[in-house]
This record gives C-alpha cells, structure tokens and sequence, in this order.
C-alpha cells in the first residue's frame, strides 16, 4: 500500500513537473530546470544536486568533449588538474572538485570539459533599448553536440542568505558563465571570436597563469561588479586565454555595449547611441565592422527582424520572435535567452528541442 501510494505520488510529481515545466512554453521549445546554488558552502559542495540530477549525462558529455580533444594536449591539461588551486582562481577550482567527486570522474576530465566550452560555439546577441528607454537583451547559443546539451541547459540562481546575488544558463558540469544577469545592474552574454587553436592557447595560457578562461571571468564579473560601467572595465581589461565577444546590457537608459575583446585588451567598445539613432546592436561571430561570411550570415536576419519589431514594440516574446527568426534560429541552437536587468524577473529561457 505504502509502495503504491509513493509511486502514484511519483507518477503525478512527475506529470505535475513536466507539466510546469512546459507550461505556457511555445510550440519546440521546453523551460529549462532552476537550480539555487548556495554561495554560502563551500564550493566543493554547491554543485550537488545538479550532479546527482544529472550524472550518467554529463559522462556522455565528457566522453564526446574527450574525443574530440587532441590527445597530445590532456597531459597538459592534467598537469592543471593535478595542481588546480594554483592554476584555477577560487571558487571555480574548489566547485570542480566537487563536480568530479559527485560524478566519480577524474579532475581532468571536468577542467577539460570547463575549458573548452569554445570549441565551434556559433551564437547571435542582441541589445536593444525600447521607447521608454528599458534595455533588453537577448540570445540563441549554438553549439556542436547540440543534441546532447540540450539535455544539460539548466538555470541556477547563486544565492546567499537566500537572495539570488546572480543567474546564469549554462550545461550542468560546467562551472562558468557565457550567459548571465546580475539584477538590476547587468546583463552579459559571450559570443565566440576567432576559432582554430583555441584550445591549445586557453590550456598553455592557463598554465603560464597569466589568463583566465573567459567563462570564469564573466562569473567574476557578475559576483563582483555591482555597476554597468565597472563590469565593462573589467571584462575589456582583464587578460584572457582566447578573443571573445562580450554583449552587455545595463539597468539604465543607454546602457549597452558589444567589447570585442582580444587576449590582453579591447579592439573595439561599440555602444549603444539611441539619441543617434543606434537603439541596438547585433553580434553574431564576426568583428561588427566586417562583412560575414555569406555561408554564415545571421547577422543580416537579425538586424531585419529587430528592426521591423521596432522600439516601441519590444517584449519578451518579441524579441524571442526575432530570436525564432530563420538562420538566426537554426539546427545548432541549443538555448535562447530574454532578459533586461532592469526587470529581472522577466528573465526568461527556452530550450530548442
Ligand atoms: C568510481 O569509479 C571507479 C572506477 O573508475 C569504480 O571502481 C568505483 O566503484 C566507483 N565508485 C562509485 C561510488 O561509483
Ligand atoms: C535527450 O533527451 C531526449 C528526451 O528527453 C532523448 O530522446 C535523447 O536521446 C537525449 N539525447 C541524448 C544525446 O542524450
Ligand atoms: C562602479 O563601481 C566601481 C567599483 O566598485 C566604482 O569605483 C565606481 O565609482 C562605480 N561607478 C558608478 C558610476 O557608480
Ligand atoms: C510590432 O511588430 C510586428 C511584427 O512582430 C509588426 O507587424 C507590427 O507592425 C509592429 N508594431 C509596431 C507598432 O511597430
């Protein structure tokens, strides 16, 4: 009797949870799972129930990651491993560990799945500010192993005392941040730059301890800056292993700007200038001041979609619309994401399946 009872409470949990969990979610598409991770433990024991909640997958996951990887690079990447804390800024080396512990897997297999989250990441953000001067931001991100990710995109709220301090959307395992918001002060998304030897120079960069992966600078960002203008410096100045991309968007009226960052300083910081005209930006993977490649044009459809929304028409399920436009959505996009710091609790992320 017992028995039945909890397995007919099971059933019904889970009808109840996947019927919330797709609830008013458009046709392809599912709400990704919330986790609060407690900044409050120790980082080796935050990361517990995402693990446990997805163990056997995030193995599969490492298993891809590792063939793919050239294997005269993983004693490298063990040489991190073995001597993490020195090599990996705190909390992200001790949060590692304990993923490795939870899973039963080797430390080095964790670091490389972290450290080469770049590998073939296609992505489209964009920034807008509408008529009553509200900035949004939205993204799709496009990865390889597409099938599998999607089954690993979650979102976490770190928390303290019980307050969200900052949410990412991220692959469970991996410890950084390519997409986040820090209420009422910021948003950020990464879109990748320059691909090909990336790998090897975020791993020989690291152990020269001269960079941090960017994944793990935009999460330093979020947990620190706590205005527009100090989260830009940062992320344009500090030193890093690859070239990247970072989209932000502010809290206040003309607060958006697209760095387009090489390993030691900016190229470039294209702002937002909705006086002029300029009420968004657009960057898909390729410097805004160069033609795309037209086997790799998104940006053209998404500057036409934006622009045909209008500023007086922007809103969530817009700008996912925009972000749901051919090319811009394409086989590749794991995610997309709507968000506006000035209104946290839109936020809001669908999963393409
Ligand atoms: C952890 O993995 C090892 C093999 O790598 C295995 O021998 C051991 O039983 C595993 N432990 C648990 C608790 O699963
Ligand atoms: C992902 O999940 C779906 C259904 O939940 C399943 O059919 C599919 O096989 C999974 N894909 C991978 C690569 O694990
Ligand atoms: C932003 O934060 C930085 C560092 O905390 C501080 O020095 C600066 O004065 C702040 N700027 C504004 C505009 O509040
Ligand atoms: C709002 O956007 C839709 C397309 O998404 C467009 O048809 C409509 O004309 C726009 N309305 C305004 C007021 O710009």
């Amino acid at each position: 009797m017992a028995r039945e009872c909890w397995i007919y409470y099971c059933v019904v949990g889970l009808l109840f949870a996947s019927f919330t969990t797709t609830k008013g979610s458009p046709a392809g598409t599912k709400i990704p799972k919330k986790y609060a991770v407690n900044l409050d433990v120790a980082p080796e024991k935050r990361w517990q129930q995402v693990a446990i909640e997805h163990k056997e997958l995030i193995k599969d996951v490492h298993s891809v990651i590792t063939s793919v990887i050239p294997e005269d690079l993983l004693p490298y990447v063990e040489l991190i491993a073995t001597d993490l804390d020195y090599y990996i800024a705190k909390p992200y080396a001790g949060e590692m560990r304990g993923f490795a512990a939870a899973l039963n897997i080797s430390v080095g297999d964790v670091v490389m799945a972290n450290l080469i989250y770049d590998v073939s990441a296609f992505c489209t953000s964009i920034i807008s500010q509408d008529a009553n001067g509200q900035i949004w931001h939205s993204r799709n991100l496009d990865y390889s192993f597409t099938d599998i990710l999607k089954n690993i995109t979650i979102a976490v709220d770190f928390q303290s005392k019980g307050v969200t301090e900052y949410s990412i959307i991220t692959y469970a395992g991996y410890v950084g941040a390519l997409t986040g918001q820090r209420p009422n002060v910021f948003t950020v998304t990464v879109d990748e730059r320059d691909q090909g030897s990336i790998i090897w120079n975020l791993v020989i960069g690291i152990l020269d301890k001269q960079v941090s992966p960017v994944s793990f600078l935009v999460r330093d960002a979020l947990a620190y800056d706590r205005n527009f203008s100090a989260a830009v410096d940062r992320l344009s100045y500090t030193a890093t292993a690859a070239d990247a991309y970072f989209i932000m968007g502010g809290a206040k009226e003309g607060e958006g700007a697209i760095i387009t960052k090489g390993r030691l300083a900016p190229d470039d910081v294209w702002k937002l200038d909705p006086a002029s005209g300029r009420w968004f930006l657009v960057e898909t993977n390729y410097d805004h001041w160069t033609t795309p490649p037209p086997s790799d044009n998104r940006r053209e459809p998404a500057i036409k979609a934006i622009s045909a929304l209008g500023q007086k028409n922007i809103s969530v399920m817009n700008l996912f619309d925009v972000m749901s436009t051919p090319k811009v959505l394409n086989p590749h996009t794991t995610y997309t994401v709507v968000m506006s710091a000035a209104k946290p609790s839109l936020m809001q992320t669908w999963i393409r399946i």
